[in-house]
């Protein structure tokens, strides 16, 4: 389904190079659920950047059945990332002067049609599977961290995305409500939806079905520690 080859990515910042990929091959079958785990700086956010086509590569190509992104065109991207991606960041990113319901909704904002009862039904649907539909009126402002990382999730769910990309989902939450979102995940996971899931919990990267490990900008082996604050 997403197949990223030979992929290679370097920043220059303050006078110094960083190479924050280097040469990862990798393959998300559809339907898989991917954990990508390793210390921080090692290159994770960059590659689900890269997956995503949110960060473009220095070399290498990336895939979606079968077709190279780079040869889309920022119209065919846009749409890839309209209609089969999903995203959840770290940090959820909002628009503060809408509501929970009104953000949900942003993926059908660019139509020109105003947004019908039934995908106004569905979003309410999304916020209900994350647990808050009795918050579908409130600004971010007025949602706790986790609650708005939750409003991100259902905008995710809202489209019904073919792949999910998280950047640490849980990073934000306190465990409860992080294992509640990693069971909505699972859920999803077990729909169809294909998950790429950055985080630092074992426990929830032995979830995943694929055990990435990351560092220096490469794949280690899976399996191994994530990092110095891990449990062996
Ligand atoms: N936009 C950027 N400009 C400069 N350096 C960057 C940028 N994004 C990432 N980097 C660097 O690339 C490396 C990998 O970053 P990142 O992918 O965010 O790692 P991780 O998510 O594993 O913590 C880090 O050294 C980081 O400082
Ligand atoms: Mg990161």
């Amino acid at each position: 389904m997403l197949e990223v080859r030979n992929v290679s990515k370097a920043f220059a910042a303050e006078g110094t190079v960083t190479q924050a990929l280097h040469r990862i091959n990798l393959a998300v079958a559809g339907g898989d659920f991917v954990s990508v785990a390793g210390p921080s700086g090692s290159g994770k956010s960059t590659l689900l950047g890269v997956m995503s086509t949110l960060v473009a590569p220095d070399e290498g190509a990336v895939l979606y059945n079968g077709e190279n992104v780079a040869a889309m065109g920022e119209r065919g991207v846009d749409r890839l990332r309209r209609r089969d991606f999903g995203v959840v960041f770290q940090f959820h990113h909002l628009m503060p002067t809408m509501t929970a319901l009104e953000n949900v909704l942003l993926p059908f904002l660019h139509r020109l049609r105003p947004v019908g009862a039934s995908l106004a039904d569905r979003a309410r649907e999304c916020l209900e599977r994350v647990g808050l539909a009795h918050k579908a009126d409130c600004l971010p402002a007025h949602l706790s961290g986790g609650e708005q990382q939750r409003v991100a999730i259902a905008r995710a769910l809202v489209k019904r995305s073919r792949i999910l990309f998280a950047d640490e989902p849980t990073g934000s939450l306190d465990s409860a409500t992080g294992d509640r979102i990693m069971e909505l995940l699972c859920g999803l996971n077990a729909e169809g939806l294909a998950v790429v899931m950055v985080t630092h919990n074992e426990e929830y990267a032995a979830l995943a079905r694929t055990r990435l490990t990351m560092r220096d900008g490469m794949l280690a082996d899976a399996g191994g520690t994530c990092c110095a604050a891990c449990p062996a």
